[in-house]
């Protein structure tokens, strides 16, 4: 059978970010059954109008990549009880259709959302913002269940590097519960 795609979206572009550690974790746990990419989108400019059209190439190449998923994987730090604006920057890009006969590409994706922070939220406000943003674009949000990790730094070693304990069952309940919730949709 074909292996299903799964695009990781980091709202972080930190390097050591917990959110992209946490999104590698988790292609461990789907890499039998799906093919997963994480998103590398800092490139891409500040959204502007003016420079909408000939689309950026980074812009062309991001849309592409998530037009191929067959589900998006958010993984959202918290900042300031909000998602990051890095990842708002990216949706609004995301959100213009390519042309006047193509829908916008995150219409209708399966999207899962997760995150994790050295703070005590987990991350639950960030996600409850950036679950209204992508149902109004109407994606297809797979509500329960979402993974929200706080005191990150419970899970860090020595060297920095997240080393899940308590959290693996939550995480790989998440990405079966996905995997079923992508299959589900497709057909
Ligand atoms: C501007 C800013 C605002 C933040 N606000 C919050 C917050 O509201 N809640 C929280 O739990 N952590 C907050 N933090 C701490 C982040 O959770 C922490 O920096 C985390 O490591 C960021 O995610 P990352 O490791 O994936 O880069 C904030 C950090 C920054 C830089």
């Amino acid at each position: 059978m074909e292996k299903l795609k799964i695009v990781a979206i980091v709202g972080s572009l930190r390097k050591d970010s917990y959110n992209r550690q946490l999104a590698a974790t988790a292609k461990k746990m789907v890499n039998d059954i799906a093919e997963f990419e994480l998103l590398d989108y800092a490139d891409i400019p500040l959204f502007n109008e003016d420079i909408e059209f000939p689309t950026p190439k980074s812009v062309k190449r991001v849309r592409e990549i998530v037009k191929s998923a067959d589900g998006i994987w958010f993984f959202t730090p918290e900042y300031n009880h909000f998602f990051s604006g890095v990842l708002k920057n990216l949706i609004d890009w995301l959100s213009r259709p390519i042309s006047k006969n193509e829908a916008q590409v995150l219409k209708g994706k399966p999207a899962a959302v997760s995150g994790i922070t050295p703070g005590m939220s987990g991350t639950g406000i960030a996600q409850d913002h950036l679950v209204t943003l992508i149902s109004f674009l109407n994606m297809n949000v797979m509500n329960s269940p979402r993974l929200t990790i706080p005191n990150a730094l419970q899970q860090i070693n020595k060297d920095n590097r997240l080393e899940l304990t308590d959290s693996t069952p939550y995480l790989q309940k998440q990405a079966d519960a996905f995997i079923n919730f992508i299959q589900s949709k497709r057909f």
